[in-house]
């Protein structure tokens, strides 16, 4: 048991945060590449669906740990649309950005590409919105450092992704309303 007591000691030594210190998009943002394999195939020989699913939840968390220095749980995909199919042998790149932070909770967006190394020729090929919650010692959702815009464009970013999840917030009220 000893190598997961260690691995677990080092996964609760969280550090001081300083909440009243904003972080900027750029501190957190994130990109991941892999190429795509045989493994990573579905029954059309295309890239399985389920394969992105899994990078893009990886690489999205690495940036709400980053912002928050806190262990973090994905508590909502809010969206995820396939626009297009990868195929074996291109590198997918899953480029991941904070859109927004509330007390606890942290809202990624996600861009996901796929190149043809050959041709060189890059393709969207899915986005994704993710939400994260922060969460401390005990295992409870714990608060974040807020989010700075760099500029007009990400404060702009910031609110859409604010109003969004206003939205989002209504439509599940309704539908618990439906579906209690
Ligand atoms: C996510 C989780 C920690 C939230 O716990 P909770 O007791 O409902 O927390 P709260 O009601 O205090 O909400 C905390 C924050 O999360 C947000 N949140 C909680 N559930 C959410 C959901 N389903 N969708 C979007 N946001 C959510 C809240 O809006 C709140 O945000 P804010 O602090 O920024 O305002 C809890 O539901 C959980 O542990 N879920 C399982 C997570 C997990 O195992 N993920 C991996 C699955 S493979």
């Amino acid at each position: 048991m000893q190598p997961f007591d260690d691995i677990k000691a080092r996964a609760m030594r969280f550090p001081e945060v300083d909440l009243t210190k904003g972080r900027s998009i750029a501190y957190s943002r994130s990109v991941t590449r892999r190429i795509m394999e045989l493994i990573d195939g579905n029954s059309q020989g295309n890239v399985h669906g389920g394969v992105i699913m899994r990078m893009v939840d990886e690489a999205a968390a690495i940036v709400a740990i980053k912002h928050s220095q806190r262990p973090c749980v994905t508590a909502r995909v809010e969206r995820f649309d396939f626009v297009a199919p990868a195929y074996i042998g291109n590198v997918v790149t899953v480029d991941c950005a904070l859109n927004y932070v509330g007390r606890t909770s942290m809202e990624v967006g996600v861009e996901v590409t796929a190149e043809d190394l050959m041709t060189g020729e890059v393709r969207k090929i899915a986005s994704s919105y993710v939400i994260y919650v922060a969460l401390n010692e005990q295992g409870k959702p714990t608060p974040v450092p807020p989010l700075e815009p760099a500029d007009e464009e990400e404060a702009a970013r910031i609110e859409r992704a604010r109003i969004r999840r206003q939205h989002m917030k209504r439509l599940d009220e309704e539908l618990e309303k439906l579906h209690p």
